[in-house]
């Protein structure tokens, strides 16, 4: 079959759609390695689903297929096996009081300024640059970060308890630590270890300096998280989005959907606990990243392909049972070892079409080729 490459006359490259517009809104309250670009979920969305409809998301990551539905008034529920990738899901899909949210974004940032700058105070007057209030348990944060950043953020940490909205500000220092790490501007998505000297940056094209505070990337994104919550807010329809937490292998689903709109980690590519590490070493949760199908620790050997495909086919035959006679399933994936014709075959989904794009901008510096299919069967009688 001949993979097309345009949805509506729309080119599903995306290539001229400028950064601000493929992370508008809450797509960019935390930043995520393998998340869909929200347009190309729209179109399709759009193409085969109408209001009222029900669709489901296995492998829901940060919830991008539950935000767009939303926005076209189509209900769904997504799956997704890490705690943290829940997080950032529920933090965009719920439904907040904005104003009250801000008045507690604002309130922690006063107090973690008011902490900074008596941090400074301290180490000035005793002369000592080491001086510290807060003592890490996490050898991980202790070596990726600045004294100085570590001390803003366990006093941020510290702070959260007595919050309402622990999960918003869970995810603002999360990703203030994400930036805050000592690492090189030009590889935020993947850094092998810390940078403690000045480096020649490839990004900037000049001699740059590890970052040696916090408090800049907690006030940039408050504000910035503020501002995306409040954009969701004037779009969100009545449509429900619900995550499940959980092994979308073993899943028990009570509803029965009109389709799914998913893409499943590839096989050998991509660490999905690993990448948030730091969140991990922050927060208590949990760690399953031993549960996750195709983890890039397991490489791409003829063993690791054969259980992705067992893994894969695994949690399709179970959401089968969940869909309507008609129900459409989507499947975006970089299928460069031919494994999903036979996953099909097992779940008597019938090709109707495939589509092909190359993907473009994926992280930061990895600019690289790399192409994915979008795969659209009907469920077989
Ligand atoms: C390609 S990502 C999905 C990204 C998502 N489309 C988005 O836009 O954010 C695949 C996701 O599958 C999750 N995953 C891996 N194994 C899983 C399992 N057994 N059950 C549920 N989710 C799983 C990973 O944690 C990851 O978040």
């Amino acid at each position: 079959m001949k993979p097309e490459t345009t949805l509506r006359g729309i080119d599903l490259s995306f290539a001229g759609v400028p950064e601000y517009e493929r992370t508008k809104h809450v797509h960019r309250l935390h930043p995520y390695l393998g998340k869909f670009i929200p347009q190309l979920v729209e179109v399709f969305l759009r193409t085969y689903f109408k209001t009222g409809d029900s669709i489901l998301d296995p492998f829901a990551g940060s919830g991008t297929t539950l935000v767009e539905a939303n926005i076209l008034g189509i209900n769904s529920v997504g799956i997704e096996i890490s705690d943290f990738n829940c997080l950032i899901a529920n933090v965009k899909i719920r439904d907040y009081d904005i104003e009250e949210v801000e008045k507690e974004i604002r309130d922690i940032l006063y107090k973690t300024r008011q902490f900074s700058l008596w941090l400074r105070e301290k180490q000035t007057s005793f002369a000592h640059s080491g001086f510290h209030k807060y003592v890490s348990d996490s050898e991980y944060l202790s070596e990726w970060l600045a004294p100085r950043s570590l001390q803003e953020i366990l006093f941020y940490r510290s702070q959260i308890s007595n919050c309402k909205h622990q999960d918003i500000l869970k995810i603002i220092l999360s990703r203030a630590t994400r930036s805050a790490r000592l690492i090189t501007h030009y590889d935020l998505a993947r850094p092998k270890k810390p940078v403690y000297e000045t480096y020649w940056c490839i990004k900037h094209r000049r001699y740059c300096e590890p970052v040696q505070e916090c408090l800049k990337f907690i006030n940039r994104y408050s504000w910035d998280t503020i501002r995306r919550l409040r954009e969701f807010a004037a779009l969100r329809t009545d449509a429900t989005m619900d995550i499940i937490r959980g092994d979308s292998r073993q899943v028990q689903l009570e509803r029965k959907f009109d389709g799914i709109f998913t893409s499943p980690p590839y096989v050998g590519l991509i660490d999905y606990h690993d990448q948030h590490r730091y969140a991990y070493e922050l927060f208590p949760f949990e760690d399953n990243g031993k549960k996750e199908i195709g983890p890039a620790s397991k490489g791409r050997g003829y063993e690791a392909k054969g259980q992705y495909q067992k893994d894969i086919l695994a949690v399709f035959k179970e959401i089968t049972s969940s869909l309507k006679p008609e129900a459409k399933v989507f499947i975006v994936v970089n299928d460069r070892d031919n494994l999903y014709a036979d996953i099909a075959e097992a779940c008597r989904f019938k090709l109707q079409k495939v589509y092909h794009r190359p993907v473009l901008k994926r992280t930061e510096r990895d600019n690289v080729r790399f192409s994915e299919s979008i795969y659209y069967f009907t469920v077989g009688k």
